[in-house]
């Protein structure tokens, strides 16, 4: 079985970032690298991790005209990044582009395109916030609306809530992948995510990558916590 854990590398230097990627690689995936960490200390640290041999997924949410989004993701497939993130609320032009440049700068340096995952509703929205920007204040049925409009421009992957994953399922194709965070395994600490599965639950319910965070790098003994979390999923 592949192992779908991808562990969120939310720290904000490259040496605590590497050291909590030494510490767990071997239980787990991929990694994710998020604005915090990008943002701090650059695209080093992509070639960093990628390095070490893990696979790395990019966390930058593209959204921009789709020139520029092209670039990025461009410069994202030089990094050699094997998953990067998109909105899909940048409209269908936006999102062939990202998918036309992955797939063709992959092909010019002979490497397989990174998997471009579409963000739909950010999680943190609720019906209010979506009818201030103007959209259907049914959260439900706007994601179902934008999954589907990303599957239409090529996309071949998207990132949603773990409550999400059932209804998606219903109306995107079996090979399209679901990228989850949310996840909790339900001993640690209460924090700030509130709509949340189990990586068991996770799984059977259609995901096909979770994105971990503080239950693994802010157990006590991470790679332990990573080892517990993998064994829980067979
Ligand atoms: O620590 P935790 O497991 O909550 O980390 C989840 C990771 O997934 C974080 O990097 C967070 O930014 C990201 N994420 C999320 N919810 C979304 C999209 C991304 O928690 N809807």
């Amino acid at each position: 079985m592949r192992n779908p854990i991808i562990v969120a590398l939310d720290v904000p230097n490259a040496e605590q970032a590497i050291t909590l990627a030494d510490q767990v690689a071997p239980a787990v995936g991929a990694f994710k690298i998020g604005k915090e960490l990008f943002t701090a200390v650059g695209p080093d640290i992509v070639r960093r991790i990628r390095a070490t041999g893990a696979s790395v997924f990019l966390d930058l949410k593209f959204h921009d005209i789709p020139n520029t989004v092209a670039k990025a993701v461009a410069s994202a497939v030089r990094l050699d990044v094997q998953m990067v993130t998109i909105h899909t609320s940048g409209g269908p032009a936006m999102m062939r582009a990202a998918e036309e440049s992955a797939q063709k700068t992959a092909l010019q340096l002979g490497r397989p395109a990174p998997l471009v995952l579409g963000v739909t509703v950010l999680t943190s929205m609720d019906g209010n916030e979506l009818a201030a920007i103007g959209c259907d204040s049914n959260v439900g049925r706007h994601v179902e609306r934008l999954a589907k409009l990303a599957m239409d421009c090529g996309l071949r992957g998207l990132v949603c809530s773990p409550l999400e994953i059932a209804a998606l399922r219903q109306i995107i194709p079996a090979h399209a992948q679901l990228v989850t965070p949310g996840i909790r395994t339900g001993s640690e600490k209460a924090d700030d995510q509130k709509r949340t599965l189990t990586p068991k639950e996770a799984m059977d319910a259609g995901a096909s990558w979770l994105v971990i965070g503080r239950p693994i790098y802010a157990a006590d003994n991470p790679r332990e916590s990573a080892e517990k979390i993998l064994a829980s999923l067979t």
